[in-house]
């Protein structure tokens, strides 16, 4: 089958970084495993954070790839939820081969149907970031998506225009915040407000006073989607007392957790969208579950995708192009690719 493989860890702009290879197709599913004909994939940071990552010389070449819509082809014998044919979308699990060929094989736990609204693109741009976004504001941080407690409240969104804001951004309205995302161009600005943000502000400016001009004095809930370290102390300073941050980027270094955290009882959140899958928690099938319910929400037109930039079919020098632009920290929405050459 074709693939496109990563053999040694180099800088994107080596034409080598990634090449087009023909492999063999993985066998028969077995066990919880679904055996996915890839039609579409999308590309986030954690596809460059695992191709710069050191490797040993003696590693076989690694299929990258954590997005993907595609049509099942055959189940293992635990599966239940799939049959041959249905359309799904799906992160999947890090430790396993990527969904960058022409087939996989994915636990069926962590799988969902494929919204019927949305084109193979546009579905494969949703999953790794819903889930992220989902799972940090409703799981981690225990936000109610479905109920009025949140009206009145606000929802600080860092980074709003990248794949996790732009999703993060219409869940958190969905829960009745008042969201302000923030974003540091024209462009990015313009599209948190269609994701439904009500306010944008600049993360490049300070952001005390530009919440002040709203006539917001503090924040009750924080989502620091781009620089851990960066906004840790403006955070503290902002959250309302009983508020909560939540995380997904790594920390540089150590952070303060003493006041004003703990004088304001601020609760901190961590989400690693792999981990489920990662240690095989007794509640993988949540995945599945959070993927099948936004679905549901996709087609009811509640929630859209957030596709925003199609590169072309699946192959090496259109993921180079893609993660070339994730590395520059200027995507907006999900980048796409669909279809082999
Ligand atoms: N823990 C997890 O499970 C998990 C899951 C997904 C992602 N992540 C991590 O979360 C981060 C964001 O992921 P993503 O997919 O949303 O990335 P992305 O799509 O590449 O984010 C791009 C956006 O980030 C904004 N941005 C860049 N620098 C910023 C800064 N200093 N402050 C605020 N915003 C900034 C840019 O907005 P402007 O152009 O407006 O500046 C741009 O629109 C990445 O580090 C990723 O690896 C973690």
């Amino acid at each position: 089958m074709k693939a496109v493989v990563q053999e040694r860890a180099l800088p994107i702009d080596d034409p080598a970084s990634l090449s087009d290879m023909n492999v063999p197709a993985p066998g028969q599913p077995t066990g919880h495993d679904l055996l996915v004909r890839v039609l579409a994939v999308s590309v986030n940071p954690v596809d460059a954070k695992q191709r710069r990552a050191p490797r040993t010389d003696e590693a076989p070449p690694r299929i990258l790839g954590f997005d993907a819509s595609g049509v099942v082809e055959a189940v293992g014998p635990d599966v239940t939820a799939f049959a041959p044919g249905d359309e799904v979308y799906y992160a999947g699990d890090v430790t396993r081969p990527g969904c960058n060929a022409q087939w996989q094989l994915v636990d069926a736990r962590v799988v969902g149907r494929k919204p019927t609204t949305l084109d193979f693109a546009d579905a494969a741009a949703l999953p790794l970031t819903t889930l992220t976004a989902w799972e940090l504001l409703f799981d981690r941080m225990c936000l109610r998506f479905d109920d009025s407690r949140h009206r009145g409240q606000v929802l600080l969104v860092i980074g709003g225009a990248g794949g996790v804001g732009s999703m993060a951004i219409q869940l958190g309205r969905h829960a009745g915040f008042t969201v302000v995302a923030t974003a540091s161009r024209p462009a990015s600005a313009d599209w948190c407000r269609a994701m439904g943000a009500h306010h944008v502000i600049d993360h490049r400016q300070p952001l005390p006073p530009q919440l002040q001009a709203l006539g917001i004095a503090a924040v009750d809930a924080a989502l620091n989607l781009a620089d851990t370290d960066a906004y840790w102390e403006v955070l503290g300073e902002l959250l309302a007392p009983q508020g909560r941050v939540g995380l997904i980027v790594e920390p540089r270094g150590p952070l303060r957790i003493g006041d004003p955290y703990k004088a304001k009882c601020i609760s901190i959140h961590w989400e690693f969208m792999f981990a489920r899958a990662r240690f095989g928690t007794a509640d993988l099938i949540e995945q599945h579950r959070i993927l099948n319910r936004v679905a549901s929400l996709v087609d009811a037109g509640e929630l859209r995708s957030t596709a925003h930039t199609a590169l072309g079919t699946i192959n090496a020098a259109n993921l180079r192009e893609a993660h070339r632009q994730l590395e520059s920290g200027s995507v907006i929405g999900k980048l796409t690719l669909a279809g082999w050459d």
